[in-house]
């Protein structure tokens, strides 16, 4: 595409190296390079600042896009619509109810089926593995729009948000506080450790993710040579020392509302409130969250509607990063 490439030269960069992304999956950030997810921000930056001056250079034309949810949404949905609308493309909702999946249909005849009709399919839901399933029979790009286990393209969004109110993504620290092994810690964790910022998961033991996961990404860390770390801290006035970014999400995610009364009693100490937002002993610390909020569960409404609060910073950027991806994986580039 036009508006990356000529961006890619003026950094002195080499059109043969920019990646292409063409025909593939997007299901979580581990299978992406750091240099691809950079490339990606790029191109979202790019299509951001394309969008503003309502340049015409449709990169989505003529392309079908299938939207599957199993679980609500607001941000993935819209961001999907709109960006495949702003770029010429058609967007095709198919909800729990209006497809056979799940009932009468296996995924991966649902699979073949959508493959030979649309160009790319989005899917949110429940199971990881129904995700990797549409993957691999659809023969068309799949994008995860949130799984009970990740959530690639909102870290997309936060990226690009971190780098925009702070630049340089390497060497921040973002504290996640809060159900630290939900979909939201697990790919925070894994975008952390690829892009070189210090990673600190913040929950009670019981909430921390699974040890094995948690040495994978120290691992990407190490192999993206992005200078990134990650910790794992249960006391949650010690983990936000020094936090460039306190980030957190509901305690209780979608399909565990009956955990409700019980996360509750333990992630009460956990809980964003005025007097954590302050311990971090540093001025500027920009709070996050992907939304939904619980505002007086996991985060109090002063912080919440505080000015280093960017949640719509965040939000907005969800049609920019998944403009990216579509454009990137099916578009004219
Ligand atoms: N952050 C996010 O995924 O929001 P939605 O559930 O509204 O899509
Ligand atoms: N952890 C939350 C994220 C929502 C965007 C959930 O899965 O419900």
């Amino acid at each position: 595409m036009r508006i990356y490439l000529i961006r890619n030269q003026l950094n002195g960069g080499d059109l043969k190296m920019a990646p292409n992304l063409r025909g593939r999956s997007f299901l979580t950030l581990r299978d992406f390079t750091r240099q691809e997810i950079e490339f990606l921000l790029n191109m979202a930056s790019d299509l951001k600042a394309k969008k503003r001056v309502r340049n015409l250079n449709p990169l989505l034309k003529g392309r079908n896009i299938a939207l599957i949810f199993e679980k609500a949404s607001t941000r993935t949905r819209c961001a999907f619509t709109v960006a495949a609308i702003d770029e010429g493309g058609h967007a095709e909702y198919l909800g729990k109810n209006d497809i056979h999946l799940g009932a009468k249909e296996d995924t991966k005849d649902t699979a073949r089926v959508l493959g030979r009709m649309f160009d790319g399919i989005q899917f949110r839901g429940f199971e990881h593995s129904t995700v990797e399933e549409l993957a691999r029979y659809a023969g068309v790009p799949v994008w995860n729009g949130l799984t009970d286990e990740y959530h690639p393209t909102q870290i997309l969004a936060d990226m690009l948000t971190i780098r925009e109110h702070l630049g340089d993504l390497r060497g921040k620290k973002l504290v996640f506080v809060g159900d630290a092994r939900n979909n939201m810690g697990n790919s925070l964790m894994i975008g952390c450790a690829k892009l070189g910022l210090h990673y600190v998961g913040c929950a009670p033991e019981s909430l921390l993710p699974a040890p094995e996961r948690v040495e994978e990404c120290k691992k990407i860390a190490e192999d993206s040579a992005a200078g990134g770390s990650i910790a794992m801290v249960t006391d949650p006035r010690e983990a936000v020392r020094g936090a460039d970014i306190i980030y957190t999400d509901v305690w209780y995610s979608m399909g565990e509302e009956e955990k409700a009364s019980e996360r509750r009693a333990l992630l009460s100490p956990y809980q964003v409130n005025m007097s954590l937002f302050e311990a971090t002993g540093k001025a500027g610390t920009l709070f996050m969250h992907c939304l939904p909020a619980y505002k007086g569960n996991e985060v109090t409404e002063d912080v919440f509607e505080h000015p280093r609060s960017i949640v719509f910073d965040e939000a907005e950027n969800r049609l920019h990063t998944i403009k990216a991806v579509m454009v990137a994986t099916i578009g004219d580039v």
